[in-house]
């Protein structure tokens, strides 16, 4: 319950949300979070189990490269497995999975356990010890969630390579990461059609040289090429009695690497943000059971997917820790038909979904009509995810699927910061559009250039003051550019990359990026990573991206490119390029657009002026062309 009156198009829970919330007085946490936000992350940590307890909560001698839980011995999977089985919870659900053609599969803690155990002693058979980088390509299956577990419980370091991604993406990420194992699925299915993911990885493979060993999953069984030597089914190593049912879990330093995730950033290549066991598991842990409310009874669905973060901390890590039953759903929204989703929400009575902003603007096309034909009477949560909600589909999402009792939890939140950073709760007075204030014991601000705050509704630049638990350690490799790129712009503040600005009522309003990342769909490209996989196609010279408004996936690329003199322009070649995006980066990377040009404006130092083309293209005057070469 907020004690002032806030202002604009507000919306409030009902007392029936307010009732069942762990959190009912938003106000009473926050000032108790500010007084000492060490002491309240600490006592979410005590609610957790450690082998061996902390010296210190936070450690910042170094900044910014800060320590969580200093000295502490801990292991995530014990915590999302481990802690449950010893209680009734053993029995309760803990992931609930339907694939595509409509196939079921269910996991007890029990049996959750007991698998990750058994694929944990095969990929200890193979060699795979506490540090070691495994590789993960799949789609939605419980393999995928299974894979992450067996590494993190015998301390090896996962890197999962989202499964839209194809062979240039994953090569990187191989090479990167310097993974000796790959776990692969044959293929996976996606409208109907097989992505094969394995012949995918084949071709990445021949390009990275460090993997030792490759592990399938047989999902589609569809016939692939096996590498003698190389390649092994899992499921023929599960058979045999290496893989038994039990296996001892590592001890890991609470500072000791859990994943490493690669997301896009400013420049060239893709960036591993690393995560680690300890800060990480109490950051994905307490946001989850505050935000979206957890209570043992429900059933829990973030429709996201397990290759990106929020898959990894709201999907695997946060719910298994809150002990929740979690559903996951192998394919497209609207595959067969635009009431996919709801027939499932209908089907296994959830409670809670989380899902983006460009999903629900690609159901709200076809129509009230299909999930009027539902009893989504269920749901008591929604949430929103990956870039603004634009306040038409917030508004259909609360009144179509949450019938005007559902609060919108929109959580606004990075690969790097691990967890929810501004977010509701359910007690929360909501404005559509705005995910609220930042989460309790969390400083932010909206800077100008030259480092003030700004006026209420003046745009800035979004940081983040205070540290907090689950923030990304490092890039994995490259410390100098993990300080350059967010602690540079303004010392001992994270410079988040977005734009923002605060209303009278303090409720922040995410505007979007303002460096190179493009959100197309929710999902984060890097303009040179768009670029590079354009040049590396033998017509291209040159080439541009850019971001552009788009009705349903929020942005769109649009590309212009330069073509070799002695390349001859025909009909066929822009087909051709926008295939080649996809067959090297993957076909959310796709340019919308391809326009062939004889120059890109660039800067006198070389950088192409991304703003020009972006004015130019939406008819904008172009201001300030000071530093404009061609
Ligand atoms: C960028 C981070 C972390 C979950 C998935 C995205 C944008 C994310 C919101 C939101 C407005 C949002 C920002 C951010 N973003 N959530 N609720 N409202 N913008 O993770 O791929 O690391 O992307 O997504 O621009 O910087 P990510």
């Amino acid at each position: 319950m907020n004690q002032k009156k806030i202002s604009g198009d507000v919306y409030s829970p009902s007392q029936q949300v307010i009732d069942k919330a762990h959190v009912k007085d938003w106000n009473k946490l926050n000032n108790s979070a500010f007084e000492n936000y060490l002491d309240f992350w600490e006592k979410e940590a005590n609610e957790l189990h450690w082998f061996k307890k902390w010296d210190k909560v936070l450690d910042d001698s170094n900044k910014p490269f800060f320590k969580w839980f200093t000295n502490a011995e801990v292991n995530i999977v014990y915590n999302c497995l481990d802690r449950h089985c010893e209680t009734p919870r053993r029995n309760k659900l803990a992931l609930l999975w339907e694939g595509e053609k409509g196939e079921f599969r269910g996991f007890s803690y029990f049996a959750l356990k007991r698998e990750t155990c058994r694929t944990a002693n095969v990929l200890k058979s193979l060699g795979v010890k506490k540090g070691d980088r495994v590789t993960i390509y799949m789609g939605r299956i419980p393999e995928l969630l299974i894979s992450m577990l067996a590494c993190a419980r015998i301390g090896a370091i996962h890197s999962v390579v989202y499964g839209g991604f194809t062979v240039e993406a994953l090569h990187e990420r191989l090479e990167d990461s310097q993974s000796k194992v790959l776990i692969v699925a044959d293929g996976s299915y996606q409208r109907g059609k097989i992505v094969p993911l394995k012949s995918i990885a084949d071709e990445a493979l021949q390009r990275a040289a460090t993997v030792e060993s490759v592990l399938v999953v047989k999902r589609t069984g569809e016939p692939i090429n096996m590498e003698p030597g190389r390649d092994m089914w899992l499921h023929e190593l599960l058979a045999l009695p290496i893989a038994n049912s039990t296996c001892s879990i590592e001890i890991m330093d609470a500072e000791d690497p859990l994943f490493m995730l690669y997301t896009s950033g400013t420049t060239g290549k893709p960036k591993a943000i690393l995560h680690t066991h300890g800060g990480y598991m109490v950051g994905t842990y307490s946001t989850l059971k505050y935000v979206f409310d957890i209570h043992d009874e429900d059933r829990y669905w973030c429709a996201a997917d397990p290759g990106w973060i929020t898959g990894h901390s709201y999907i695997v890590y946060g719910p298994l820790l809150n002990g929740a039953t979690s559903f996951m759903y192998e394919g497209a929204p609207t595959f067969p038909y635009p009431n996919r989703w709801w027939q499932m929400i209908e089907k296994y009575g959830i409670n809670i979904l989380y899902t983006a902003p460009t999903a629900i603007r690609g159901l709200m096309r076809f129509g009230e009509a299909w999930p009027n034909r539902h009893d989504l009477s269920s749901l008591r949560l929604l949430g929103s995810v990956g870039e603004p909600i634009n306040p038409e589909a917030w508004k259909w999402y609360h009144r179509v699927i949450g019938k005007d009792k559902c609060p919108i939890m929109d959580t606004w939140w990075q690969t790097e910061t691990g967890m929810f950073m501004i977010t509701p709760m359910p007690c929360v007075d909501l404005k559509p559009g705005s995910a609220t204030r930042p989460f309790p014991g969390i400083e932010m601000d909206i800077l100008n250039e030259q480092g003030e705050s700004v006026k209420p509704n003046e745009v800035g630049n979004l940081v983040i003051k205070t540290p907090w638990p689950s923030i990304m350690r490092t890039i994995y490799n490259d410390p100098d550019r993990f300080v350059q790129q967010y602690w540079s712009k303004y010392p001992g503040m994270y410079l988040t990359g977005d734009s923002a600005r605060r209303d009278e009522d303090g409720y922040i309003w995410v505007i979007g990026r303002v460096d190179d990342v493009i959100k197309v769909s929710g999902y984060r490209l890097g303009t040179a990573e768009v670029e590079s996989a354009l040049v590396s196609h033998p017509a291209v010279a040159e080439a541009a991206a850019i971001g552009l408004p788009h009705d349903i996936k929020g942005n769109a690329i649009y590309t212009y490119v330069i073509l070799k003199s002695s390349v001859v322009k025909h009909d066929k070649l822009i087909e051709e390029l926008r295939q080649h995006v996809s067959h090297e980066l993957g076909p959310i990377a796709k340019p919308e657009h391809i326009e062939f040009v004889e120059s890109l404006p660039k800067t006198r130092s070389g950088k192409i002026m991304r703003r020009v083309l972006r004015a130019r293209a939406l008819g904008e005057e172009l201001k300030d062309l000071s530093t404009l070469e061609e």
